[in-house]
């Protein structure tokens, strides 16, 4: 559920008309609710009431400082993959204890950055990455609180790009080994091994390939607690999916998730972690854009709209489904058009929807895509030296922009020009 709705015909962000928001900052842009944010941000934290848990938004999936700000204060930590994300965190008011960091390639630079300022766990993903992780610890006099995490060699059944859990991809270390790298672990004094860390994969239809991972992170938990280490904390991953069709099946929800985390690992009294990014910011925003040309093709209608692949690059990369609407609603019993809804950068990858049916629309209209708010404006980029596009939050009956548009200048003057030229 989200709280993009139709009232009197006119699409609203929870009570701001969206036509409001476009004549006030232009389009193309995006906008976020609040109010969808705090729910899907809850719906997981009810979802493990219970057990002591933490939910640490993946702010990979929509990372705005206002949008950050939002989550923490409602409890959220952060699970962040960089410095930058890091630093973005800690810049929203988000404490050190409440950051989990993730990722493959954590550089000294970025462990040496966390230690500083503080941070609940770092996710290992190599004994390479633990060593520099124990000389780092060592050298500042402070001991790394981590997890190690596991790839659990299990196919998460989505996109190629997007699943982690197999052994083919670059993801933590085999689980098979496991035994051998926590006892590495545990010889290295710079680090506090508390825990075992797994993520399989994103936008995740099923419950099943959970299930299979967390089995294997309970056996482990009870084979490295045999082994004396103390495993009092489990980082579960995010990858929960969300319905883009609506027509499609929905995928399970978060308390189906829950239920299931609580029946596979709950009898071992760890604290659970999970890093939803999707679920949480992907319903809570919209990109909306105008038509700037319907044009008529050989055998198709081109919809040639002011927003594009450098805007929201996920149809072109994993071949994503949005669904695109119009912002003001057709009047009753018209017609439906079919177009292939493009936007003006110079390659055919820029293509978003190919015989897409939907209302007609003329030039000059807007138009809105659905489930963007995640993976939507960090994946941007100003390919086409088109500039980055504001972003937008709504609360109730206010709005206020989030991020504005760079002017063009803004823009150019980020180059320099050599001494030589
Ligand atoms: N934790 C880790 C370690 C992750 O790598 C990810 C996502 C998440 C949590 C959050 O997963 P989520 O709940 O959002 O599914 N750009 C792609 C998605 C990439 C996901 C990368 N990792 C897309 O637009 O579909």
């Amino acid at each position: 559920m989200d709280h993009f709705l139709y009232r009197d015909g006119v699409l609203h962000a929870e009570d701001v008309p969206v036509p409001e928001i476009a004549a006030a900052v232009g389009t193309p842009f995006y906008v976020y609710s609040t109010a969808t944010l705090l729910r899907h941000f809850r719906l997981f934290d009810e979802a493990l009431e219970g057990t002591d848990h933490l939910v640490c938004y993946a702010m990979k999936a929509a990372s705005n400082q206002a949008i950050l700000k939002t989550l923490a204060q409602a409890g959220a930590g952060m699970d962040v993959v960089s410095g930058g994300e890091y630093l973005r965190a800690k810049a929203a008011g988000v404490p050190g204890d409440r950051i989990v960091f993730s990722g493959v390639g954590k550089t000294a630079a970025e462990i040496r950055l966390a230690l500083e300022g503080g941070i609940r766990q770092f996710n290992v993903e190599s004994e390479p990455e633990m060593e520099v992780l124990n000389a780092t610890a060592l050298s500042m006099g402070v001991i790394a609180p981590i997890t190690i995490r596991v790839n659990p060699d299990v196919d998460a059944k989505t996109h190629a790009k997007i699943a982690t859990g197999k052994s083919e991809n670059k993801f933590g270390i085999p689980i098979s080994r496991a035994l051998d790298v926590y006892a590495m672990a545990a010889g290295l004094p710079g680090l506090d091994v508390i825990g075992i860390d797994v993520h399989i994969g994103s936008q995740l239809t099923e419950l099943e390939p959970y299930e299979l991972a967390y089995q294997k992170v309970a056996e482990l938990t009870e084979m490295l607690r045999a082994e004396g280490h103390d495993i009092r904390r489990l980082d579960l991953g995010g990858g929960l999916g969300i319905p883009y069709a609506r027509d499609n099946q929905a995928p399970p929800l978060p308390s189906e998730y829950g239920a299931l985390v609580k029946r596979t690992l709950g009898h071992l009294d760890c604290e659970i972690e999970i890093e939803p990014g999707r679920l949480i910011a992907g319903n809570a925003g919209l990109m909306v854009s105008e038509v700037i040309y319907v044009k008529s093709g050989e055998d198709r209608d081109f919809l040639i709209i002011d927003g594009a692949m450098n805007d929201l690059i996920r149809p072109a990369m994993y071949d994503a489904y949005h669904d695109i609407v119009p912002v003001v609603e057709p009047d009753a019993g018209i017609e439906q058009a079919k177009y292939d809804i493009v936007g003006p950068v110079c390659e055919s990858g820029d293509t978003f929807a190919k015989a897409r049916v939907m209302p007609p629309v003329a030039s000059g209209e807007l138009v809105a895509f659905r489930s963007a708010g995640a993976y939507g404006a960090v994946m941007s980029s100003e390919y086409n030296s088109r500039p980055l596009i504001p972003e937008v939050l709504v609360h109730e009956d206010q709005f206020e922009v989030i991020r504005a548009r760079p002017t063009f200048d803004e823009m150019i003057n980020r180059d320099t020009i050599p001494s030589w030229l």
